[in-house]
């Protein structure tokens, strides 16, 4: 079976600081996955090292069967990342920013619209499409903000 995210012996050190000790972990494609733990745990770093954010001392990641280090392209058309804070546009609604992250990711015009209505509909965010991204809270941000080109 191959897994959403699999992570084999993780090896992250910041100076003599070793963050990632040999993690391992797999997740099952349509599940969701809770990291829970005191800060400075390593989470953010375990995030970023299976999304390709940082490089690795050693072990290695895979996203659905794709080598996060050697097929870094591939993995970053398979994943949305919505960090701690959302990189979004405050000047524009939900819906531009989602179409404008569309172009980015290389759909046609006609495309990104589409692409930005499923999303809108996907993550319930019908009341908010319109509205500024400056007026929403923290939370709607986020989920505005979670995105893959599909
Ligand atoms: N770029 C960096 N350079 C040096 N040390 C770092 C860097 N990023 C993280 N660290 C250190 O790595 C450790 C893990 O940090 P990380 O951000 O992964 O923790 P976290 O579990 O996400 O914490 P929080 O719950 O506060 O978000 C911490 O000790 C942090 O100081
Ligand atoms: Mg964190």
């Amino acid at each position: 079976m191959t897994h959403a995210i699999e992570a084999e012996r993780l090896v992250k050190r910041f100076g003599e600081q070793v963050v990632l000790d040999e993690l391992s972990f797999s997740v099952a494609e349509g599940t969701v996955l809770g990291v829970l733990g005191p800060n400075g745990a390593g989470k953010t770093t375990a995030v970023k090292a299976v999304t390709g954010l940082t490089r690795l001392d050693s072990g290695q990641a895979r996203i659905l069967g794709r080598s996060v280090r050697d097929e870094s392209d591939a993995v970053k058309q398979l994943t949305g990342f919505s960090g701690q804070f959302a990189a979004v546009d405050e000047d524009l609604t939900t819906a531009e920013n989602l179409v404008l992250v569309g172009h980015l990711y290389g759909l046609s015009r006609q495309g990104a619209r589409r692409r930005a209505d499923e999303l809108i509909q996907a993550f319930d965010m019908g009341a908010y499409a319109r509205k500024r991204v400056g007026q929403h809270s923290g939370g709607m941000r986020r989920r505005g903000s979670t995105r893959q080109a599909g």
